[in-house]
């Protein structure tokens, strides 16, 4: 119906907002794609040398999430999953980068805390409770995102189960440059300057 392209449409429109691209141009520190991993996540932002353009990337990336799902459930209450699912890919494949968007580990994140918000706490404490241990940003961010539908099953949210499970499936599936590094034991630590 109307309201499911609307709802999915302004959540794309919403994800689709590559805000460590703009901090980092804004701020006169040039192009994020040429730095680093080449990410327009927060880790990548992070690797500029800045720890509150990387907050704020953080934090941008999650409120644009958590505001495409809570217009939806103001506005389109029916059509809350699409919301969601337009701001992910939105985020993943901007059609203002070509389509080369970013990771989606803090969308995911913004997501959850209105959508299911039991599964935003674990992804929040899986995600930092990782990065603190084992201080590698994707693996932390693969594993907070694979957590979100396991929560969804073990709070019998069934009706968000399959869309969560596409969704760490989909941001497993952007981290496959990661995971080649991970298995070359190449993957940068957080903290340290990439090359
Ligand atoms: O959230 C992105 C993170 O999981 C990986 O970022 O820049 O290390 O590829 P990066």
């Amino acid at each position: 119906t109307t309201s499911h392209l609307i709802a999915l449409a302004v959540g794309y429109w919403l994800g689709s907002i590559p805000f460590g691209l703009l901090l980092t141009r804004l701020s006169g520190r040039g192009d994020i794609r040429e730095i680093g991993s080449g990410n327009i996540g927060a880790t990548n932002v992070l690797r500029t040398g800045s720890k509150g353009l990387a907050a704020l990337t953080l934090l941008l990336d999650a409120a644009k999430g958590a505001l495409a799902v809570m217009l939806a459930h103001r506005f389109w209450p029916e059509a809350v999953s699409y919301a969601a699912a337009g701001a992910l890919v939105g985020h993943l494949y901007p059609v203002w980068l070509r389509f080369r968007g970013g990771k989606g580990v803090a969308t995911l994140l913004g997501i959850l805390i209105p959508l299911l918000p039991v599964a935003a706490a674990v992804y929040a404490l899986v995600w930092i409770g990782l990065l603190l241990v084992i201080r590698i940003s994707s693996v932390a961010g693969m594993a907070a995102a694979a957590s979100a539908p396991v929560t969804a099953a073990i709070v019998g949210e069934t009706a968000l189960f399959p869309m969560l499970l596409g969704f760490a499936l989909l941001i497993i599936w952007k981290h496959k440059d990661n995971i080649r590094r991970l298995a070359k034991g190449e993957e940068p630590r957080v903290g340290r300057k990439a090359k």
